[in-house]
């Protein structure tokens, strides 16, 4: 099989790390890059939590930092949704024989896309700032990249303002920039990644299957759910929601539309606004997600996780 060759940009957190050891685990893509971005927590955890990651996994992969900052001024914004350093009370040893690649993100973006000759797609499941970055400082990854699969925005509501979803809130400027690019997009969105969520019975399996990431990923979702009986979210795979998108198309249900990102609104900056009913007589520029279908998703993903780290 040709596996189809992938960046992922993540803000690594607790969703981003099961959606990491997944797309490690689906036959179907050739994981070439791993790029960090400031986001759930600082930019100096996500990096290290990717690093820490894919050392603890055995996974040889390019591991890059990338934007400590959004275009778009923003403040202290870091909750407790992923606990201070990113993966919740779970602690991975440092890496030890692992380092950063010499390229910060965008960089290792426009190598990767050059060599990939048109066939690179991106899973971006953090704040856009790295690939806003990259675009702005490489127009021609406008042509190259092959399609970008994003979680973030919403349809309708939010989960940080009544508007906004926490990834385009962050940065919508970034956001923007990718949305106008040209680049072929899918929008994975809460209005299905709400939905995504995971329990008992998926930790049980994962738990007694034993291997290294299976584990891991059964004690990140034992954290997950002790957060949402304090409260907090649920075990929402957002992320690896995102990464079904580009597999197993079967899981959801898209439609083409126009959209665009809201940078200016008083109350209503970071929300992304699309136009289902055709309202605007706008050109499509996405595919959006709007249904999902859970059981499909949740046993693609438990296979997935099985798969990360068998050679
Ligand atoms: C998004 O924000 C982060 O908390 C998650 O990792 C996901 O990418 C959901 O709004
Ligand atoms: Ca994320």
């Amino acid at each position: 099989m040709t596996q189809r060759p992938f960046i992922i940009d993540c803000d690594t957190g607790t969703d981003d790390a099961i959606a990491l050891m997944a797309a490690f685990g689906c036959p179907e893509i050739k994981v070439r890059a791993v790029t960090s971005v400031n986001g759930n927590v600082r930019e100096e955890y996500t990096s290290a939590n990717n690093l820490n990651l894919m050392e603890y996994l055995g996974i040889d992969v390019e591991v890059s930092r990338g934007a400590t900052l959004p275009f778009y001024p923003r403040g202290n914004y870091y909750g407790t949704t992923h606990g201070r350093t990113g993966l919740g009370d779970v602690d991975l040893p440092d890496a030890q024989h692992s380092s950063f690649s010499k390229d910060m993100a965008p960089e290792v973006i426009r190598r990767i896309a050059a060599e990939e000759n048109g066939e690179l797609e991106l899973l971006v499941v953090g704040p856009m700032t790295n690939i806003a970055i990259a675009l702005s400082l490489y127009p021609q990854l406008k042509e190259q990249i092959k399609h970008i699969w994003f979680m973030g925005g919403a349809v309708k509501g939010g989960n940080v303002t009544s508007t906004a979803e926490f990834n385009i809130w962050v940065d919508p400027v970034a956001a923007k920039i990718v949305t106008e690019s040209g680049i072929p997009l899918t929008m994975v969105g809460l209005d299905v990644t709400e939905k995504a969520v995971l329990g008992r019975k998926e930790e049980k399996e994962l738990r007694e299957y034993g291997s290294k990431a299976s584990v891991l990923t059964a004690d990140i979702l034992e954290y997950m759910f002790k957060r949402c009986q304090g409260g907090g979210e649920d075990a929402l795979m957002h992320d690896a929601l995102a990464l079904a998108a580009a597999v197993i198309p079967e899981c959801l249900t898209c439609k083409e539309t126009f959209l665009d990102v809201e940078c200016r609104g008083e109350y209503t900056a970071g929300h992304t606004v699309t136009d289902l009913r055709g309202r605007m007589g706008k050109k499509p520029n996405a595919s959006v997600a709007v249904e999902l279908s859970l059981d499909i998703f949740k046993d693609w993903l438990v296979e997935c996780i099985k798969r990360c780290g068998k050679a």
